[in-house]
């Protein structure tokens, strides 16, 4: 499939099932991510700026990361982002294809990206993580779920939403690393975050500090 036809299934894909996929009163301990957030505020300093990648309607992650930083969304779907934007005023929003942006270099503390870059064309992954290494600043963590094994497909009737449709492409958890590392940044640790029979990787690496001239 051509990237472009992807990322079209991608963004209609989460257009028609948004709700289904997070209704309004999704409580903030949904699954693991208020325990994501505590892990990224320990290392970086309250009301420092961070880029939520795939944000989504903003429930839970980008509402519970607005409690500490100074966040800004980013996702292609108009109606996941109208949501955002209603669901967590605190925090900015941009409605793009994140692989089409250009932020200043050293932007941001922190990058995380949950459960988007699985959705995203293959081909244009490793160009994605230098982008975002360029936007960290020294020492900014990035935190990614990635493929755990390689797999590409579309599924229809993606959340049992009639004619819906859903793509994925991702590499397996070595790659990613390979990926990662290739781009500048120093991988820490890996988590394995099961869902049904399967599951994806959570990846927190870091960008190396500046170094001081002797
Ligand atoms: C599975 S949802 C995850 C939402 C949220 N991060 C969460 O974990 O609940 C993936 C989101 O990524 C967005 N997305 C996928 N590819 C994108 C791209 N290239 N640019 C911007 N958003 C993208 C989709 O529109 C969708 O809202």
């Amino acid at each position: 499939m051509k990237a472009k036809e992807q990322k079209r299934i991608v963004r209609e894909g989460y257009d028609r099932p948004s709700y289904a996929y997070r209704p309004d009163d999704t409580p903030d301990d949904y699954e693991r991510y208020a325990d994501w957030v505590e892990i990224l505020a320990d290392h970086v300093p309250d009301g420092s700026p961070v880029l939520d990648i795939g944000c989504g309607c903003g429930l839970p992650a980008t509402k519970l990361l607005a409690t500490r930083f100074d966040v800004t969304g980013v996702d292609f779907s108009r109606v996941q982002i109208e949501r955002a934007r209603r669901l967590v005023p605190r925090a900015h929003f941009l409605c793009a294809d994140v692989q089409a942006l250009a932020f200043d270099p050293e932007t941001f503390d922190a990058i995380v990206s949950f459960y988007t870059i699985i959705h995203m064309p293959l081909e244009e992954q490793p160009a994605l993580f230098m982008n975002l290494t360029r936007w960290l600043r020294p020492s900014g963590i990035l935190m990614a779920i990635v493929g755990h094994r390689a797999w590409t497909g579309t599924e229809e009737s993606y959340l049992d939403v009639e004619g819906g449709l859903m793509a994925w492409s991702h590499a397996d958890e070595d790659t990613y690393v390979r990926w990662i590392e290739g781009s500048g940044l120093h991988v820490h640790w890996l988590e394995f975050v099961p869902e049904g029979e399967s599951g994806h990787t959570l990846v927190f690496a870091q960008k190396p500090a500046v170094e001081v001239a002797s």
